[in-house]
């Protein structure tokens, strides 16, 4: 029995459509576990351990509620704080046993362009991959990035009682890899940015 009949309305809605759809990926199951693997990636973004650092503003948060940093820093002229309270003036390359102060190699503030609060999931898939505004990077930088960086690992061991970001850095590693090699889609737009 022939069963095309069913795509037909599927077809005209498609052709009828004047703007250009994505590429169309080979195998939908692939995409479909593409779009399962960035929906988890965006969920550890979006943690504050790491949306603590990734402000859409000039001051760092800290806490689950993601206060306003306490003392009072700004970003400062290359995200490492102002002159006289740098952000390394107080956080050290590992996290401080007897102290609350945090700490990882490089300790700084993502810049603007790698904001994350405040964005939608399709926005912040689109600057993820945009090599203007993600430091440069290939996807495949990007996910050595996740699966290697310091900043990246401190959010699993935060120390201090803090709740790390889900998972490990290394089941982060993979799912990035899941996303990429998938074609890395993003969720459709529609969202306010
Ligand atoms: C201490 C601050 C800090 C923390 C905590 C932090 N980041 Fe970042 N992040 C940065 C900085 C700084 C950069 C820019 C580094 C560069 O370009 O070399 C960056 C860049 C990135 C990038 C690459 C560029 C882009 O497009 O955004 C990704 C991805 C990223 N961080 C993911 C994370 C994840 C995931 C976490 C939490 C598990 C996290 N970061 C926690 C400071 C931080
Ligand atoms: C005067 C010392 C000092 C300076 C300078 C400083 N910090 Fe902090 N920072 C702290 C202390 C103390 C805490 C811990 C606060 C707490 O958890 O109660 C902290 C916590 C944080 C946290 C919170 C982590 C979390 O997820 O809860 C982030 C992010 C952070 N600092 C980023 C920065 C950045 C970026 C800079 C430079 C722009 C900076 N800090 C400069 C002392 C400082």
């Amino acid at each position: 029995m022939r069963s095309t009949a069913f795509l037909l309305p599927l077809l005209a809605a498609v052709t009828s459509c004047s703007s250009a759809p994505a590429p169309a990926p080979a195998d939908p199951a692939t995409v479909e576990a593409g779009h399962k693997a960035f929906a988890h990636l965006v969920e550890v973004l979006r943690h504050p351990r790491c949306l603590n650092c990734h402000p859409d503003d000039d001051r760092p948060r800290q806490g689950m509620h993601q206060a306003v940093h306490d003392p009072p820093v700004w970003r400062g002229p290359d995200d490492r704080g102002e002159p006289g309270a740098h952000c390394a003036s107080c956080h050290q390359d590992r996290n401080a046993t007897d102290a609350r102060v945090p700490g990882a190699p490089g300790w700084h503030l993502a810049p603007l362009s790698m904001a994350w609060r405040g964005r939608s999931d399709a926005a912040i898939c689109a600057q993820l991959k945009d090599k203007a505004r993600n430091g440069g990077r290939t996807l495949d930088e990007l996910q050595q990035h996740l699966a290697e960086d310091p900043l990246v690992g401190w959010g699993f061991s935060p120390g201090h009682g803090r709740e790390p970001a889900p998972g490990s850095q290394a089941a982060l590693g993979d799912t990035a890899r899941t996303w990429i090699d998938a074609g890395a889609p993003c969720p459709p737009r529609g969202e306010p940015q």
